[in-house]
């Protein structure tokens, strides 16, 4: 570091001694401590960055912290948002062509048997049906249980329509619809017929599964599918 600055002194003293003037002998006294000055910043810096890379830890080191934290955070995290998920998911959702046992008023199962007993031909009495709905149960004229069930859930506003025995027909007490005693809409201002469900029998109880095939009573897609 001395060569070197008596190097730049000696650079600077010619300098001088070429240019003959006051500013020029000002570079000679000042020259060499710029270059000092210059060299020593360097060397700071230098040890510096070495200081700050041995501290920083390799490319590998952080991806595996980072793996090590993430999975520190998600195990937890659906640990606690699992059984939220499975709250809102409704009972007895399990997809297209999934049955439901129906019940009655009191939330038992319903047995053909039992249900036959106590319901004569041509009854249409409320079960509970597919997502929960109201459905009726058909008793037809020979006294068999039919193979449809028909929801009570208006298709104008959405009231409950009961059957009326004396007319043979579902009457809304809403706005006054009427459908046939199978739901089919023939007064308005309902503007479609009652929904279907399909109704089967598994060991003696009665399944709902949804109706997706045309509409018997219209000969039409179903709209409710
Ligand atoms: S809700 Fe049934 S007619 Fe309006």
């Amino acid at each position: 570091m001395a060569v070197q600055a008596l190097a730049s002194t000696s650079f600077s003293t010619r300098l001088a001694s070429a240019n003959n003037g006051v500013s020029s002998s000002m570079k000679l006294e000042f020259a060499p401590l710029r270059g000092v000055a210059f060299r020593k910043s360097n060397v700071v810096r230098t040890v510096a960055a070495s200081v700050a890379s041995d501290r920083v830890p390799d490319m590998g080191k952080r991806q595996l912290m980072n793996l090590l934290l993430l999975g520190a955070i998600s195990l937890p995290s659906a640990g606690l948002i699992g059984p939220y998920l499975y709250f809102l998911v409704p009972p007895g959702s399990g997809g297209e062509g999934a049955g439901v046992t129906a019940k009655d008023a009191l939330g038992d199962d319903i047995t053909v048997k039992g249900w036959l007993k106590t319901h004569p031909a041509g009854d249409r009495t409320l079960a509970q049906g597919l997502k929960g709905d109201p459905t009726y149960l058909v008793v037809e004229s020979d006294g068999s249980l039919a193979t449809y069930g028909i929801n009570a859930v208006c298709t104008h506003l959405g009231c409950v329509v009961p059957f009326n025995t004396a007319e043979n027909k579902f009457i809304c007490p809403c706005h006054g619809s009427q459908y046939t005693n199978q739901g089919r809409v023939v007064r308005g201002p309902a503007p479609l017929s009652l929904a279907l469900a399909h109704v089967d029998v598994a060991d003696d109880k009665v399944v709902f599964s949804p109706w997706s095939e045309t509409d018997f009573r219209t000969g039409e897609d179903p709209w409710w599918s």
